[in-house]
C-alpha cells in the first residue's frame, strides 16, 4: 500500500518508518525544510532509540522517502494521508490547537484537485472529539466527496520505546464511517493483526477521537494518584513503592504508572488532560475528575520544591545540581518536563543551579536559559550542598555514587524517581530521600 505521513515528528516519522518496515511504500513529507534535508542526509532531528538504523534500512531497499515538497509528495499518489501534525495547547483555553490540522487537510486536497484517486485522510495527531467532521468539512469544499474519505486513528506509542509500541500495540483503533477507508486500514495494519494485536474498529469516528483522550487521561489520573499516595506515604511512615505493588497486583489495576516522581509531563499527558477537560466543558458536560487531576499534578511540583526546601534548609545561596532534565529518560523531550516548573522555582528560592542531563542539554539551554550546564554528573556535583533527581536515566543508576558523594559539599542526595534501595545508597555515604518512602 502507498502511504504518505504528513509530518515528520516523534509520530509521523516514526509511525512511516514502522509502515514501511511493514512493507508499505512510505513518503514522508514535513513543511519543515531543514528536518526533510536532514532525513535525506540520514540524521534524526529527533532522538528515539533504533529509529536512525530503521530509517538507513527503508531507504536502501526504497521503501522509505522524503519531501518538503507537497506536489511531489502527492505525485507519489499515496491512497492513505495520515495527518500527524503538532496540536499544541491553547496556554489560556487548554484547547487543543488545530491550525496546522486544519491547514494540513486543506493543503493536501487542494493537491489532490484533478486527481481521480480516492484517498483515505487519517487523524493520527490526538485531536477532540469532532475534528474529523471539521476535516471532512474542509476537504469536501475542495474535492468531491466520492473521493475521499476521513478516519480516526489514534496513536498510543511513547517516545524512547516508539518503534517497539508502534510493532507491539495493545491494540489498533481505528474509526471512521466509511467502509471503504475501514477496510483500507484493516489491509494496512494486517502484518500487526495478524501477530495477535489487537483492532478496534468503530463506525463512529468520534468515539475513535474520544479513545484517545480517555487513555491518556486514565493513565494521567494514575500517575497523580500515585503522586499523592507517595506524599501520604510519608506522613504515615508507609512505603510507596510496597503499596504501588499491593494494589498494582490486583488485575483490575494493574502494575504500569504507578511510579511516583515529580509530577507527569511530556508532549501528551498535560495538554491532553487540558484539551479534554475543555472539550467536556464546551460540551456541557463537565470532566471534574481529569480537572482535578491536572490540579494535583501542578501542585506536586510546586511540593517538590518544598520538600527540597524542606531537607535542605533555606535554598538562598544554596548550590543545587538538578540530574535530568526530559520528562522521563530516553527521550529528548523537554515539553512539560517538570524540571520548567521545579528548577525556575528554585531559583526563585535563591539557589543556584547546575544541571546535567545526558540527551538534552542543547534543547534545555534554549528552555531554561539561566543555569549552570555541567558535561557530566561530576561537574555537577562538585561542591553542590544537594542533588535532585528529576528523570529516571540509566547513567544516574549505574553512577559510582561512593566517589560522587566525596565531589558534594554535603551528600545529600534527593531523589524523586525513587532509583535506589536506600540502605544501599546510604551505605555509599550519601544522605538519602526518596519519595514516599517514609
Ligand atoms: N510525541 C508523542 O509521544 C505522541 C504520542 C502519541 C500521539 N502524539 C500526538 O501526535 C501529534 C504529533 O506529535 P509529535 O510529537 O510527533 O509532534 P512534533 O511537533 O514532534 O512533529 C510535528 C511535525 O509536523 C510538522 N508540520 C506542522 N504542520 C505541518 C503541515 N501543515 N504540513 C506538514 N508538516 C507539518 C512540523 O514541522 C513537525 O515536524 C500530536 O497531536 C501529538 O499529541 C504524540
Amino acid at each position: 500500500m502507498r502511504v504518505m505521513m504528513v509530518g515528520t515528528g516523534y509520530v509521523g516519522l516514526t509511525t512511516g518508518i514502522c509502515f514501511a518496515e511493514m512493507g508499505h511504500s512510505v513518503i514522508c513529507y514535513d513543511i519543515d525544510k531543514s528536518k526533510v534535508e536532514k532525513l535525506l542526509r540520514n540524521e534524526l532531528p529527533i532522538y528515539e532509540p533504533g529509529l536512525e538504523k530503521a530509517l538507513i534500512r527503508n531507504r536502501e531497499r526504497e521503501q522509505l522517502f522524503f519531501s518538503s515538497n507537497l506536489n511531489e509528495a502527492i505525485g507519489f499518489e499515496p491512497d492513505i494521508v495520515f495527518i500527524c501534525v503538532d496540536t499544541p495547547p491553547n496556554v489560556k483555553t487548554g484547547e487543543a490547537n488545530l491550525e496546522h490540522v486544519y491547514s494540513a487537510a486543506q493543503k493536501i486536497a487542494e493537491a489532490l484537485i484533478g486527481s481521480d484517486r480516492f484517498t483515505v485522510f487519517v487523524n493520527k495527531s490526538t485531536v477532540p472529539v469532532g475534528t474529523a467532521a471539521t476535516v471532512q468539512r474542509i476537504i469536501s469544499e475542495i474535492i468531491p466527496k466520492e473521493n475521499f474519505a476521513v478516519a480516526s486513528n489514534p496513536e498510543f506509542l511513547r517516545e524512547g520505546s516508539a518503534i517497539f509500541d508502534f510493532m507491539n500495540p495493545d491494540r489498533v483503533v481505528v474509526g471512521s464511517s466509511s467502509e471503504r477507508a475501514r477496510r483500507l486500514l484493516e489491509d494496512l495494519y494486517k502484518p500487526l493483526t495478524r501477530a495477535g494485536h489487537a483492532l478496534v474498529m468503530t463506525r463512529t469516528v468520534e468515539t475513535a477521537e474520544l479513545i484517545k483522550y480517555s487513555a491518556n487521561g486514565f493513565l494521567a489520573t494514575k500517575v497523580a494518584f500515585i503522586n499523592e499516595l507517595a506524599l501520604l506515604c510519608e506522613k504515615a511512615g508507609a512505603d510507596i513503592e510496597e503499596l504501588a505493588l499491593g494494589i498494582g497486583l490486583d488485575n483490575r489495576i494493574g502494575r504500569s504508572f504507578l511510579s511516583p516522581g515529580p509530577g507527569y509531563g511530556g508532549s501528551c499527558f498535560p495538554k491532553d488532560t487540558s484539551a479534554l477537560a475543555a472539550t467536556a466543558r464546551s460540551m456541557g458536560s463537565p470532566a471534574t475528575i481529569i480537572e482535578t487531576v491536572i490540579k494535583s499534578n501542578t501542585q506536586h511540583k510546586k511540593k517538590m520544591v518544598e520538600k527540597t526546601e524542606q531537607i535542605v534548609g533555606n535554598l538562598e545561596g544554596k548550590s543545587i545540581a538538578v540530574l535530568g532534565l526530559t520528562f522521563k529518560a530516553n527521550t529528548d523531550d523537554m515539553r512539560e518536563a517538570a524540571s520548567l516548573t521545579i528548577i525556575p522555582e528554585l531559583q526563585n528560592r535563591g539557589a543556584a543551579v547546575t544541571t546535567y542531563d545526558p540527551i538534552a542539554a542543547d534543547t534545555a539551554s534554549m528552555m531554561l536559559p539561566n543555569v549552570n550546564r555541567a558535561a557530566s554528573i561530576e561537574e555537577a556535583l562538585t561542591g553542590a550542598d544537594a542533588a535532585l533527581i528529576l528523570t529516571e536515566w540509566d547513567e544516574f543508576r549505574h553512577s559510582n555514587w561512593s566517589k560522587l558523594a566525596s565531589l558534594m559539599k554535603t551528600p545529600q542526595l534527593i531523589d524523586l524517581r525513587n532509583l535506589f534501595n536506600p540502605v544501599q545508597i546510604k551505605a555509599m555515604g550519601l544522605d538519602y530521600y526518596s519519595l514516599g518512602r517514609g
